[in-house]
């Protein structure tokens, strides 16, 4: 009777859970059923399997060849795709607008922090609702004009000097030493960033050596994807939110922000007879009024510098380096016009250089090719928006990715072939028909990047520099440096050896 009794029970469990099973996978089937065909998205073009399951993006977002899976569903299906259930991403230019531009008429499309780049969301400004954000916005905008910038450049300058005087000092010793470029370029970008924001650099440039940040950074990007992909996952969520809740992360964390504030400080005693720098102006302004940014929202705006403004100019310096030197007239173009353009180094200045035409072409040639901001930075909507055209329902996450939008044919002609040619008023026939609105590096809109401007500034000085004083050469596998990068919130770039001589 008992051992009846224990098989009962041991069956019912059975029988609940197989129940259990059974009601997840009906209940699945007809929500994925609903997606594809009954779905408010269910009209745009996409596979049926990205319609119906999330885990596509996910995947992709962890391999890290989301980029180069989205140039190919564009190239297939047209300026619009659906990626996910809730995602529709565009390459048209009138999406830009539609996405990320001002409207007087209607508010801006909000951020989607569930599809987001996973920052932290304390960022100030990056993190920020419109409301908080255009307050913080007017509150730094002055950090970042053009008369800052023109105090900023002898900082910028001295940085970029130290890193064409290390080379100097090291060829001159052995002619043969090659340098990782990628390497250094990350070196150079952190330390005129943070010395831009605390007002001391990692020195990393003079040291060869990377610093915690650094390697914090890239250690962290590998880890963004995960934190997107428990957004759609609950019991990820959890497990991640417990993990970061032990002893040994909050420590970690303290300790990050104990550095921070340290750095701080040491650049508030040094007040106005600091070199010009972002803090120059920012922390005049502090405690004036009610309105004026609090200690907290200073130190959480130097995060965001440091974070925003580090990685990106070293990327896209590492990526122009590649093309150029791959491509021989390119290469020899560029370097007649800048040393053609300057007598001597020091001679060497931002204005001038903004306007040498080829130097320029160069630059938007490659964002176009190869923008290092290929993360999808998504907005959702609140209603129903049109957008490059088409009609999208509320609660989708849109984005136009700046990588992919430069990489499809319908924009471009022969979008793979590096031609700077394109952004020239002498433009070849081939490329008349190019949509030149379809390259916005820096986004458009009340949230386009604050730092364009010191960044067009950061690589078209340390460009100018490098090809003034050296001749310059891909080294072995260096040659293929491009093939195959992975793109985890940034891209993970390989190790590119470039040798040099002194002209
Ligand atoms: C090649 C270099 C860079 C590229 C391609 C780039 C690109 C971008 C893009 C596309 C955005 C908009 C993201 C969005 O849609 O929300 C952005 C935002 C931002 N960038 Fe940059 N950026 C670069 C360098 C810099 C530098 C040097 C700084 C210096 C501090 C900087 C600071 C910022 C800040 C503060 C924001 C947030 C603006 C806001 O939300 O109002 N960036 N950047």
């Amino acid at each position: 009777m008992l051992l009846d009794i224990q098989a009962l029970q041991s069956m019912s469990v059975l029988t609940v859970l197989t129940g259990i099973l059974i009601l997840y996978f009906l209940l699945s089937s007809a929500q994925r059923i609903y997606n594809i065909y009954f779905h408010p998205l269910s009209k745009f073009p996409g596979p049926w399997y990205r319609s119906a399951f999330h885990f596509p993006y996910h995947y992709e977002q962890i391999k890290g060849h989301a980029p180069h899976n989205y140039i190919k569903l564009h190239e297939k299906h047209g300026p619009v795709v659906r990626i996910g259930p809730d995602q529709l991403s565009f390459t048209c230019s009138q999406a830009y607008k539609d996405i990320y531009g001002f409207h007087s008429h209607r508010r801006q499309v909000p951020k989607d922090f569930k599809r987001f780049p996973n920052v932290p969301i304390d960022w100030p400004l990056f993190g920020s609702d419109d409301g908080e954000h255009s307050r913080l916005r007017r509150l730094v905008a002055h950090a970042f004009s053009e008369t800052a910038l023109r105090e900023q450049e002898p900082l910028i300058q001295s940085h970029i000097h130290g890193l064409v005087q290390k080379i100097r000092s090291v060829i001159d010793v052995d002619p043969e030493t090659h340098f990782d470029m990628s390497k250094y370029f990350d070196l150079l970008s952190f330390d005129i960033i943070t010395d831009l924001t605390y007002g001391e650099s990692f020195d990393g440039v003079r040291t060869g050596e990377t610093n915690q940040l650094l390697k914090d950074l890239y250690q962290g990007s590998k880890l963004n994807p995960i934190l997107l992909t428990s957004w759609d996952y609950a019991p990820l969520m959890w497990l991640l939110k417990f993990l970061f809740s032990l002893p040994k992360a909050k420590e970690l964390q303290e300790g990050e922000e104990k550095g921070q504030k340290d750095r701080m400080n040491r650049r508030r005693a040094k007040g106005t007879d600091a070199k010009k720098d972002f803090m120059s102006y920012i922390l005049v302004d502090e405690g004036k009024d009610n309105d004026s940014l609090t200690e907290n929202e200073i130190l959480g705006l130097a995060r965001l510098f440091v974070g925003a403004g580090g990685e990106e100019p070293a990327s896209m310096m590492s990526t122009i380096l590649y093309y150029l030197l791959t491509n021989p007239s390119a290469h020899d173009r560029a370097r007649k016009e800048i040393r053609d353009a300057f007598v001597s180094i020091e001679e060497i200045n931002n204005v001038k250089l903004a306007q040498l035409p080829y130097l320029g072409a160069v630059i938007s040639e490659t964002f176009r090719i190869h923008h290092s901001g290929a993360q999808r930075f998504s907005r959702r909507t609140t209603r129903t928006e049109m957008i490059g055209g088409y009609e999208v329902p509320p609660n989708t996450s849109v984005d136009v990715n700046h990588h992919v939008i430069g990489r499809v044919s319908a924009n471009y002609a022969e979008p793979t072939f590096f031609a700077p040619e394109r952004w020239l008023s002498e433009t070849l026939d081939q490329f008349k028909f190019d949509d030149k609105a379809a390259l916005q590096p820096f986004a458009t809109g009340p949230r386009a990047c604050l730092g364009k401007n010191v960044a067009y500034l950061e690589i078209r000085t340390t460009l100018a520099y490098l090809l003034w004083t050296f001749d310059m050469e891909l080294i072995g596998d260096s040659k293929d440096w491009i093939q195959g990068q992975k793109m985890k919130l940034i891209w993970h770039r390989p190790p590119m050896n470039v040798g040099f001589k002194v002209r």
